[in-house]
């Protein structure tokens, strides 16, 4: 497939760099580039080699700056409806990745951008980044999950204050209140990203892949369920062949050599 609106990378073995190619429109997500989107998590998913899936925005001034303003301007609201269905069908399926999805992300990161964020597992922001949820500015509100991913990352005060104001969330802020991970200078940003996802493929790859699960499954339950769900997954380790060869590779005093399998 080839694509107009995004880069698909794979700067080393495992690790799948996705970036929002609309620099004209400071990467804005129209119905396209989400199509585009949902076909990149479709092949990652696909592929039982990848480890990590790393999504930013090109150029240097945006992540993404939202939906696309002019493509929503005059629609109706059953296109509206399904323009909304269509960006939280490609958040979910990003979020539901197998392996960590990370953002980097790199300057403004607005309203449905920020929500692409949100469905990352994480956020690694450069120190020009700006978060912010402005759809009140247009008159609407978030369509593609900022509504409940900002509350459940931030809490509901915090989430409420920003969707309320569409103020903009600058990078000091942002690690502040956990919103993102970790700052870095926006030229090291993609090389701190390649860092990270590096030390996630060279760990055991079911290992990983199990701890997203748990992780991700676990938040939806009870404690004492997720906790079940756990030993399950835990149990479920000793099957593999990574387990073996790593607890072996500890006591022989060498690197583990991971098969994912
Ligand atoms: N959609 C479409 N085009 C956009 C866009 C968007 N979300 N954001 C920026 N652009 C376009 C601008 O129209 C402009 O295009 P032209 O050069 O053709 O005029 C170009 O990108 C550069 O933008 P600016 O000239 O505005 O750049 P700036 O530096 O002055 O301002 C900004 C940057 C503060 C990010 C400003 O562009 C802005 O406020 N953008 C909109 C942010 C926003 O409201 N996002 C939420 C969208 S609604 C949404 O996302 C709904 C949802 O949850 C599903």
């Amino acid at each position: 497939m080839t694509f107009q609106n995004i880069l698909l990378e794979q700067p080393e073995p495992g690790i799948y760099l996705l970036t929002v190619n609309r620099p004209k429109a400071l990467n804005a997500l129209n119905a396209a580039t989400l199509d585009e989107i949902a076909a990149v998590v479709r092949k990652v998913a696909a592929d039982d080699a990848a480890r990590v899936l790393l999504v930013t925005g090109a150029g240097e001034k945006a992540f993404v700056a939202g939906a696309d303003i002019a493509e929503m301007r005059d629609i109706t609201i059953e296109q509206a409806q399904a323009f909304s269905e269509k960006g939280m069908q490609v958040m979910h399926a990003l979020e539901s990745l197998p392996v960590p999805v990370i953002a980097l992300v790199n300057g403004y990161c607005l309203g449905g951008g920020c929500e692409l964020a949100l469905a990352c597992d994480w956020i690694l922001a450069s120190d020009t980044a700006a978060f912010g949820q402005p759809e009140v500015n247009l008159g609407i509100l978030p369509g593609f999950g900022g509504t409940q991913r900002l509350p459940r990352k931030l809490g509901p005060a915090r989430a409420l204050e920003l969707l309320t104001t569409g103020r903009q969330v600058k990078a000091d802020e942002a690690l502040r209140v956990g919103l993102a991970n970790h700052v870095y200078p926006a030229a090291e940003l993609r090389a701190q990203g390649l860092e990270l996802a590096r030390s996630i493929a060279a760990k055991g790859p079911v290992a990983v892949r199990l701890v997203k699960q748990a992780v991700q499954r676990g938040g939806n339950l009870d404690l004492y369920t997720a906790c079940a769900l756990e030993t399950d997954l835990f149990a479920r380790a000793f099957t593999t062949q990574d387990q073996k060869e790593g607890m072996r590779a500890f006591l022989e005093k060498r690197p583990a050599k991971f098969q994912n399998r």
